[in-house]
């Protein structure tokens, strides 16, 4: 009998400058899109802002992380399930405190984590905007990090500030991104590459380009009603666009090895490794 082996969790962090760009609905549709090809996706919700993944399924977390964290619940207790193949760990206020655990604490909750390996292709991590430390360290243990720029400028000097950073000071090399709320394919492109070549010229790296999102209304009306657009209209233009984003994500993660895997991930954001 054939031993089936599978690939370790590969991790992305969806992360933006600046607010309001996108990170949670596309975090969510992708989760969705992800698993109608028959992966499993596994979100972590790393943003303690208002309108975060739960809201976009409609469910209501009983819990989070910091339960975890203080030995009150396992893991399996806060971790919700959000639709076939795809659950959710909140992360709620547990987020901020991540990068500050004393050993104790690390100790407990890679335990707790290290029970899920191998049971998700993916890792999604939603963080919150900009470079505060908790949103440096998730994204610094993920694959890939990918970032969300729209064609306002002030998204686009925070998304530059942001990827400076973590080039600078935690040698990441690994950015992808995607161009949201533009006017079609075209100006996608065209925002990426102006980007891509001030990343280039001052910081020597190059960025791997997802893909487009266009400015759409149906998209904004579904999310205002919580309903994910993946699900309840797949055959829409924001729908076709989220699909080849996501199969873009996955076939640039499967280029990678290093740095997988849901335990390394979690080794690295409390800092023990
Ligand atoms: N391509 C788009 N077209 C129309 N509305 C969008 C688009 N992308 C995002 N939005 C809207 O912008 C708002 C912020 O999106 P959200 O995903 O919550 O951003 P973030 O998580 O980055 O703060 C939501 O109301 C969402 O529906
Ligand atoms: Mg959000």
């Amino acid at each position: 009998m054939a031993l089936k082996i599978r690939n370790r969790t590969k991790t992305i962090c969806i992360t933006s400058g600046k607010g309001g760009v996108g990170k949670t609905t596309v975090v969510s549709n992708m989760a969705y899109a992800l698993a109608l090809r028959g992966k499993r996706v596994l979100i972590f919700d790393g943003d303690l802002g208002m309108a975060n993944v739960d809201i976009m399924f409609g469910v209501k977390p009983d819990g989070n992380i910091l339960d975890v964290l203080h030995g009150e619940k396992e893991i399996d207790q806060v971790l919700v399930p959000l639709a076939p193949n795809i659950a959710l760990i909140p992360g709620g206020s547990g987020v901020v405190e991540l990068s500050r655990l004393n050993a104790f604490e690390r100790r407990s909750l890679l335990d707790a984590v290290s029970t899920l390996d191998y049971h998700y292709d993916y890792l999604l991590i939603d963080t919150a905007p900009g470079i505060a430390d908790n949103v440096l360290y998730l994204n610094s243990a993920s694959q890939v990090s990918s970032v969300i720029i729209t064609p306002d400028p002030s998204s686009l000097a925070d998304s530059y500030a942001l990827i400076k950073v973590l080039h600078q000071e935690y040698k990441e090399n690994n950015f992808s991104i995607i161009c949201n709320q533009v006017r079609d394919e075209t100006e996608g492109l065209q925002l990426f590459n102006r980007f891509n070549d001030v990343v280039n010229r001052f910081l020597s790296i190059g960025l791997d380009y997802w893909g487009a999102l266009p400015m759409d209304n149906l998209y904004r009306k579904s999310t205002q009603n919580q309903r994910l657009i993946m699900k309840h209209e797949p055959q829409s233009e924001a729908a076709k666009y989220l699909l080849q984003i996501s199969r873009q994500l996955e076939s640039s993660l499967e280029k990678q090895q290093d740095k997988a895997g849901l335990q390394f991930f979690w080794e690295q954001v409390v800092g023990v490794a």
